[in-house]
């Protein structure tokens, strides 16, 4: 059995949908595990144990969410060296914009060595107003269809070893 990673941390529910939707689609991929971890609760010892990686976070003041870059703070080092080429994708979910986070994930895992197999995959909620920002988000069919892709995706293509 393979191990696809999903971290997901999200405060309005948009990204967990996301995650969510990405791992419905991992899940038709019968030779690969999925671990959908909120950034929290993931470590070096989940990191190290999976075969490939979806990270979903919003951006939040042009950059990415304070609690999965503490994820990554915390996992770093631990783990440099150790996880050298292997497959990565992001999902991100923003108001308008998104790409200043997409940027600082690329950022980061370039340090660890893993490789982009797909473009990043952002959602804007178009959310504006303070009441929109902080209301719960509904992620559109079409949006979180692209998410179940990327997912089925990403776990066909460690099963098949392509990566
Ligand atoms: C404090 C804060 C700052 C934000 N800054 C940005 C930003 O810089 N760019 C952007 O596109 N969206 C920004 N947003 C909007 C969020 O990315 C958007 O609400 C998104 O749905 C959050 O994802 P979530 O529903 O998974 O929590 C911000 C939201 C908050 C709460």
């Amino acid at each position: 059995m393979k191990t696809l990673l999903i971290v997901v941390h999200s405060a309005t529910g948009g990204a967990r949908q996301m995650a969510m939707a990405a791992a419905e689609g991992a899940a038709a991929e019968p030779s690969v595990t999925t671990h959908l971890l909120p950034a929290g609760q993931a470590g070096p010892e989940d990191v190290l144990a999976a075969d490939g990686y979806l990270f979903a976070a919003p951006e939040n003041l042009a950059a990415l969410a304070g609690q999965m870059k503490d994820f990554f703070d915390r996992t770093y080092y631990p783990v440099l060296d150790r996880i050298n080429g292997r497959p990565y994708a992001s999902m991100i979910c923003a108001g308008s914009d998104g790409h200043n986070a997409a940027r600082q994930i690329a950022r980061i895992v370039t340090g660890w060595r893993l490789r982009e197999v797909a473009a990043p995959l952002i959602v804007c909620t178009r959310a504006q107003t303070p009441e929109a920002i902080l209301a719960q988000k509904q992620i559109g069919a079409a949006e979180l269809a692209r998410c179940r892709e990327l997912g089925a995706a990403l776990a066909a293509g460690i099963a098949a070893g392509i990566f």
